[in-house]
Order: structure tokens, then sequence, then C-alpha cells
């Protein structure tokens, strides 16, 4: 089955369940200065969690189900492995308080929480044909309690108890996103021994102390990994074999000569994410979110050249990403927006990439003590403009240590520059 089809099938099992389909919202969230970017589902439902609005008022039920594109940076580092990406898509199921007949023979429109919940993600899994390996429940930590209830209902499902395994805090309790919002215990299912769907069931708000407090009503926020989803039902090796990488690893490949995987899935990962961002409205800047997207454009310019790749092929590339996602998101049809602003950064970065690169070979020997190296890595950002993270990548190629001491020194120096040119 192709990702196309899983989308609907998706939003036709929830929708029949009494849910409003309500389209993604932007990567650039609109009331919520906690975050950055989106990085979850709930982000634009965060207020109906909290009853500051009414889900009745505005979507006519308690019950949402969506497709949200979501960016996280946190394991920027990380791209290029076998599961990593910034920008993902996040199918979801949520759940509005107060909660009426949870039952999951009951379609709607009132708020339901647990046994539905559960019950309709293992019902959506089988439908898939797919076969649950285990579940994961929270099994109580601190202040909060052992979710006895989610474990119960995977016991009525059939699961023997080695198929529910009880984690703490950091596995099985998620949110808030940002500073502070909703946030619970979770019930957490594996396919193929990869986690596909987190089901989170709402019941505190944590304010910006780390405090927990119950919220008024609890509610369910489910996300499920859209790229693991497909990865699991089309048996490929990773991620990136997927239908959704499919259009654009076509074109990579006929592009690209050499066999680096790491490199290419950087590209897959920072191509589409810089896509998907653009046509959000983010343009690539030294401040904040703008420069999430100006790092992601640089990593992209710097493995598009290892990879030998001219950056005139971005047209083609960009295009198979919007091909493949222009039906669902409607801001993607701005091609030549999207195009020219990628362009403009890539090759106003490559011009300082080339004579940062050439200065990195010459100076950098690999033998120099952790200060030396911290003194040359500032030099080559003062002098050249060659971006830190840049160099560091540089470094791992070249399998040379940057060391605590060697960023000490660095960020020494940086401090100083910085007082300097303010005056
Ligand atoms: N909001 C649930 C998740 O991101 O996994």
């Amino acid at each position: 089955m192709k990702s196309e089809e899983i989308r609907k099938l998706f939003l036709e099992f929830f929708e029949k369940r009494g849910h409003k389909i309500i389209p993604s919202s932007s990567l650039i969230p609109y009331d919520d200065p906690s975050v950055l970017l989106t990085t979850a589902g709930m982000q634009q439902f965060k207020k109906y969690f909290t009853r500051e609005k009414d889900p009745n008022q505005d979507f006519g039920t308690q019950r949402t189900a969506s497709i949200q594109k979501c960016f996280r940076t946190t394991d920027i580092e990380e791209i290029g492995d076998e599961s990593h990406l910034t920008f993902f898509e996040m199918l979801g199921n949520f759940s509005f308080g107060p909660v009426g007949n949870d039952d999951p023979a009951n379609f709607g429109p009132d708020g339901y929480f647990k046994k539905s919940a559960i019950y309709w993600a293992y019902e959506f899994i089988k439908s898939l044909g797919l076969e649950i390996d285990y579940v994961t429940v929270f099994g109580g930590q601190g202040e909060v309690p052992f979710d006895e209830e989610s474990y119960k209902i995977w016991q009525e499902l059939g699961f023997p108890e080695n198929k529910i395994l009880k984690r703490g805090r950091e596995d099985n309790f998620w949110g808030p996103t940002g500073d502070e919002g909703p946030c619970g215990p979770t019930t957490e299912i594996y396919v193929d021994n990869l986690e596909i769907w987190n089901l989170v069931f709402n019941e505190y708000y944590q304010d910006k102390n780390g405090k927990l407090q119950k919220l008024q009503y609890p509610g369910v926020d489910t996300g499920m990994g859209f790229e693991r989803l497909m990865k699991v039902l089309q048996k490929t090796p990773t991620i990136f074999e997927t239908d959704l990488f499919e259009n654009l690893r076509n074109i990579l490949e006929k592009l690209v000569k050499k066999d680096d995987q790491r490199r290419k899935r950087i590209v897959f990962d920072h191509l589409r994410g810089s896509v998907f961002l653009v046509a959000d409205g983010l343009y690539p800047s030294n401040l904040d979110r703008g420069y999430v997207l100006r790092r992601i454009l640089r990593r992209l310019t710097l493995n598009l050249k290892f990879l030998e790749i001219e950056l005139i092929n971005l047209e083609e590339l960009i295009k198979a990403v919007i091909d493949k996602y222009g039906q669902f998101y409607p801001e993607l049809k701005k091609f030549d927006k999207i195009k020219n602003m990628i362009y403009e950064e890539v090759i106003s970065f490559e011009k300082t990439l080339v004579s940062g690169l050439k200065e990195f070979e010459r100076i950098i020997k690999g033998n120099e003590d952790d200060n030396i190296l911290g003194e040359k890595i500032f030099f080559l950002y003062t002098s050249y403009g060659l971006p830190v993270e840049i160099s560091k990548e540089l470094l791992r190629q070249k399998q040379i240590n940057w060391s605590e001491m060697a960023e000490k020194k660095f960020n020494e120096l940086f401090k100083k520059h910085q007082q300097i040119s303010k005056g």
C-alpha cells in the first residue's frame, strides 16, 4: 500500500468514529510563543485541552484527527543515520474532555479516553495487516501513579504480561511541548521493534517551573510517525526507501556517483524539510527559526558538494518533493518562490564554503592540541565565515576529535569577539 492510501484510510477510520478532520497547521506556530516550530500534532489543539477554547463550538465535536507537519531540531546532528528526521508527518487522533461514554462502539461526538483510544489504535493497526510486537505503559514514578487502566485494557485485548512492559517517566510520559502545557502518561505501540504509535493521556498541565497540576478534563493526544508506519508496512530497510522518498531517491540516484548513504539521507531530510519550511513562509536568517532553516540549507549545500551534485540540479529535487506532497499540502504549490529562496541561500553559501573548505584543508592537520584546534576553527569562522557546525561536520568526517576543551576555547574567543564587535 502506498502512503497516499494510508493517509486516506487513517482519516476515514477516525472520521467514521466522530472525529472532525483538521488540516495540518503551519510549521510556524501562530499563537504558541513557547516553541520555535511545530513539533507535534497536539500543538494546534493546546487550548482545547486546557478549555481556553471550546471544541464543540469550533469543531461541532470533542474529537479531531489530523496529519500534521512537524519539525524537530533536537536531532539535527543525528541526521544521516537510518532513523532520524527533522521534518516528518504525524498521524493523530485527539479527544478533548469532558469524557463521555468511553466505549469504542460509541462513535461520538463526546470526549473519550483510554479504552476507546487503545481499542481503536489496536483495530487500525490490525486493519493494515500489522502485528503488534509489544506495548509499553507508564509504570508509575514520582507523583504520577502506575497507569493500571491502560494495562488492563491491553490485557482485555489479549496481551500477556510479557508484552505489556512498564516504563518510567523518561520513556512513557509525554510533553509538554515548549516550556509549559498539557502532558501525561503514555502507552506506546511497537511493531517490528519500532515504536510507531504514541498514545498520550493528557491528564496534567506542567507549568514553567515543571510543576504538574491535574487538568480539569483529561484528553487524548496520539501521534503515529508516518515515515515509521510506512517503513513497517512497506518492509523497507530504513524509512528512506519508503515511497515517501521515492521520487527524490530516484532523482538523486541518477545524479550521484558515490554510494554515500549518510550524505544522501542528509540531502533527503534537509531538502524535504527546507521545502516545507519555506512553503510555510520562513526565510533563512541568523535568528531563531530562520537560523534553523539557514543551518539545514548550509548542511544541504555541503553534502551536495561532497556528493558532487551541481546546485542547478536542486530544481529537479525540489520539484520531486512538491510532486509527492503538493496534493496534500497546497501551500507547496509555489514552486518558483520555494526554488528561488533555496537557491539564493545555497548559492551565497557555496561561495563561503569553497574558500572556507580550501583553508580548512590547508590549516587543519589533525594533530594539533585542543586549544589550537579551537583557535583554528574560530579563525575559519571569523576570517572565512565558515560556520562552526560545518567545521565540526568536516572534523567528524576526518575523524578528528572536537573535544570539550576545543569547544571551550572556541566559545571563549567567540565571546570576546562579540564584545569587541558590540564596542
Ligand atoms: N503528541 C504525541 C507525540 O508527539 O508523540
